[in-house]
């Protein structure tokens, strides 16, 4: 089946959702597939932490009912290493907060507004097939098979990759035209999903000779948590208890105890810095996981994601009415931030995991840096500026 749309989208991920609901809000029609169930999307554990940037965005796009009620602001982190337990406060440092909501809220917050506000067939889900031809063309093809089996051919103005890291948008594009810059860690995060009340009132990043270990939430009545292990770490190996009995030994600290609970999820996720230049072939422009991944630590990536539609939506909204200026810019305005959070989530990364096989050197050259950054206003300060994040320029 042959059909027309203006902005063909790949991926219903928080950026693809983002970039339809906003392009509609500039009354540009997009056609959206996922390969996913709704049910799968939903479900996805990934990131909790928004940039105030990320807030306003949604809010402004009409899309924080649920965020402004069940969000919990969060005015800075702790960093515990060396049997200390500092905080970094980032209302007093920067005048801004994060807000801690699931990636799932998100992303179920944005589906939801899809059919509300488009019909059923909004978001075309669990399809096959897709693939994406004529990119160096005015009327880019995006083709896919529908759930009941159709084949589309659907002609755009552009399309958008949001098709995460795995996606099959960005090796659509001819080979030696972009530049892939690349970094795996020797490390990967185990994470739970417990049904239990958070120990803390604010996320711990802790440095222990044992590995990293982060404590975080997803409200007041479920904690989310996360263990550095190594990258090829089997996690059949880790039931829950001995996942337990590590949390509270990397967490350890006199006078406070880590309440364990029945554990809801658990996966093992790697590490890795990747970026892809530039972030557009012809009429395909990629946004979020797409064009760039970086590790957890820093509760970038779907900050990120966000950021990337945010100004992809009206750069994509001028180009179909015959102004390209803002989609040529495109690349390089995103670029700058990604950058920027690429070295920020390195910095946290590297200061807060254990290295395997690291020298004593490089011990003390991290704890040097976890003192600096918790006893001088001006290092505490950039910190908390990276964590909250840049303007939306
Ligand atoms: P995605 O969310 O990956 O969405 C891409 C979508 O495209 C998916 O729904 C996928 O199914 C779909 N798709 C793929 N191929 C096709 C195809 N051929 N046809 C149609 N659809 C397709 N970030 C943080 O900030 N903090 C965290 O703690 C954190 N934890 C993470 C844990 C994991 C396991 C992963 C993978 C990522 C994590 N991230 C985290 C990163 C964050 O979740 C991502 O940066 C964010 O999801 C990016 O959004 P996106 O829309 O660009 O991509
Ligand atoms: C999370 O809540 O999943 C989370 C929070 C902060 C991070 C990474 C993950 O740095």
């Amino acid at each position: 089946m042959r059909t027309r749309t203006q902005i063909g989208i790949v991926g219903a991920g928080p950026a693809g959702l983002l970039l339809s609901h906003l392009l509609t809000q500039r009354g540009i029609d997009s056609v959206l597939i996922e390969n996913r169930s709704r049910a799968y999307c939903e479900a996805r554990q990934r990131a909790g932490v928004l940039e105030d940037g990320s807030v306003a965005v949604l809010r402004t796009a009409g899309l924080a009912d649920r965020l402004d009620q069940e969000g919990i602001e969060h005015g800075g982190i702790y960093l515990q290493f060396a049997g200390e337990r500092r905080h970094i406060d980032f209302r007093a440092l920067t005048g801004r907060t994060v807000t801690v909501y699931a990636q799932t809220e998100v992303v179920k917050d944005l589906i939801a507004r899809r059919l509300a506000d488009a019909g059923e067939g909004a978001i075309q889900f669990s399809v096959t097939g897709t693939a994406v031809t004529g990119l160096e063309s005015d009327e880019p093809v995006l083709h896919y098979t529908s759930q009941d089996g159709v084949r589309y051919e659907v002609t755009c103005d552009a399309i958008a990759g949001c098709d995460g890291f795995h996606g099959m948008c960005r090796p659509a594009i001819p080979a030696g035209v972009q530049s892939a810059v690349e970094r795996d860690y020797p490390y990967a995060w185990l994470g739970i999903l417990a049904d239990v009340p958070p120990s803390t009132d604010e996320l711990i990043y802790a440095h222990h000779p044992r590995g990293f270990a982060l404590h975080s939430l997803r409200g007041p009545t479920v904690s989310r948590l996360y263990l550095q292990v190594d990258p090829d770490e089997d996690i059949g190996g880790w039931p829950d208890d001995r996942i337990w009995a590590e949390l509270s030994e990397r967490f350890a600290l006199p006078g406070w105890e880590l309440k364990p609970g029945p554990v809801l999820d658990k996966s093992i996720t790697p590490m890795r810095s990747f970026v892809s230049a530039p972030m557009r072939y012809g009429r395909l422009f990629l946004a979020g996981d797409a064009a760039h991944i970086v590790p957890p630590t820093g509760a970038k990536g779907l900050n990120l994601a966000l950021a990337d539609v945010a100004h992809l939506a009206p750069a994509l909204a001028d180009l179909v009415h015959g102004k390209p200026d803002r989609a040529d810019a495109y690349s390089a305005t995103c670029l700058d931030r990604v950058w920027r959070s690429t070295h920020f989530s390195w910095w946290m990364t590297t200061m807060l995991h254990r290295t395997p096989g690291a020298d004593e050197m490089e011990a003390q050259l991290q704890l040097s840096q976890l003192r600096y950054v918790t006893s001088s206003r001006a290092a505490a300060t950039s910190l908390a500026e990276n964590y909250t994040g840049l303007p939306l320029t």
